[in-house]
């Protein structure tokens, strides 16, 4: 109500506020500390307001907690809470990823499909022969990276172990699409046993099981180095300042050159290395661009919602918005 009057009625309201209530004023606050002294002052408070202000109880519950720190850090030789509280070294955690340009960080970006048919190569041709990729199906590719007719065929070069037959037997048979994409190993133990006590991971969720997601996967494959002097590794691990504790059992693996790409794409370390990591995101996210497109459509649907739905509150309450309501007093006829 009050901000609707002018700026000057404001402030003579103020002033005549001012010049009348001021004895009125005085007397609530006069009222007010009455009020308080009084209760301050009753019976049972009063000595523990005078305890809660003596100098003893503040000297007292100062000796205790300096006291107490004392004989906590005398016990335990580091300070209480500090003592707890130590930052990682870079070796313990692992070198921090740089976030890196990938072509569907964006809102509205798709995986690059060239990108994961390169990805897909890389992953047969050199990671399979240690690591699995249990979730993935050939029939995910088809309309992803390779066409149906490509997909029946990548699947048919494997064998399956199929049946039982009519004669209760268990045979081989040509992969097919719905077959899911062979492990290197029978079982974990032979997948140590085949990696020096080490267990390759299974890649079908591994971006998303990493911190850092595909900028460490991407670190990881390229981020083979020499050890610094002084760091002691052991036999058969390799050092990689990305990987937490910085000895990795996997070698490098990505070298210039190492596949052909049909595309002609020169297959440099770091080429493999994105390629690879984009289509192991593709296999942690298989919705991914069907979840990016259905975002898009619901901002498109609910702006034109809420544009409808504005433009029908204001259509509706045009009405009473502008409608003037005049009082005529009805006419005095006493005076005829
Ligand atoms: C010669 C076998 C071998 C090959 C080939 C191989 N890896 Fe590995 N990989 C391993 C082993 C063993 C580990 C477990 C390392 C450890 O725990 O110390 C591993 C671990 C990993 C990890 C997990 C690291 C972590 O943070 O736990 C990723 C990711 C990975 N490999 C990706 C790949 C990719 C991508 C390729 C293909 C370009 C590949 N690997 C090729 C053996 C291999």
């Amino acid at each position: 109500m009050l901000s609707r009057l002018p700026a000057s009625s404001l402030q003579s309201l103020r002033l005549s506020a001012n010049a009348h209530s001021s004895s009125l004023l005085t007397t609530t606050v006069r009222n007010v500390s009455r009020v308080r002294y009084v209760s301050s002052n009753s019976g049972a408070s009063s000595g523990a307001k005078s305890f809660l202000d003596s100098r003893v109880t503040l000297a007292s519950a100062t000796l205790f907690a300096v006291g107490s720190v004392a004989w906590y850090t005398h016990l335990y030789g580091s300070l209480p809470f500090f003592g707890e509280v130590h930052a990682n070294s870079p070796a313990e955690e692992g070198l921090h990823p740089q976030p890196y340009p990938w072509s569907h960080n964006g809102l509205f970006d798709s995986f690059d499909h060239a990108s994961i048919r390169r990805g897909y190569q890389v992953y047969r041709e050199v990671c399979a022969a240690c690591h699995s990729l249990d979730r993935i199906a050939w029939r995910n590719l088809v309309g992803v990276s390779h066409t149906a007719d490509e997909g029946k065929a990548l699947a048919e070069e494997v064998e399956y172990e199929d049946g039982p037959n009519d004669q209760g037997e268990m045979f081989q048979r040509p992969g097919k699409l719905s077959d899911y994409m062979p492990p290197p190993y029978p079982n974990e133990e032979a997948a140590r046993a085949g990696n020096g006590g080490a267990l390759p991971p299974d890649l079908s969720l591994i971006v998303k099981a990493r911190h850092g997601g595909p900028d460490y996967i991407f670190s990881l494959l390229t981020g083979y180095v020499d050890p610094p002097a002084g760091f002691e590794i052991r036999e058969g691990m390799n050092y990689n300042p990305y990987f937490p504790g910085n000895a990795i059992s996997m070698a490098r693996v990505l070298f210039d050159g190492l596949v052909e790409y049909d595309d002609g794409t020169p297959a440099t370390t770091s080429q493999m290395a994105k390629d690879v990591t984009t289509f192991l995101n593709w296999a942690s996210e298989p919705e991914h661009d069907e979840r990016k497109k259905a975002g898009l459509k619901a901002v498109i649907l609910f702006s034109a919602l809420t544009a409808i739905s504005l433009y029908i509150k204001r259509f509706k309450w045009s009405v009473i918005k502008s409608r003037k309501i005049i009082y005529n007093p009805p006419a005095d006829k006493t005076h005829h």
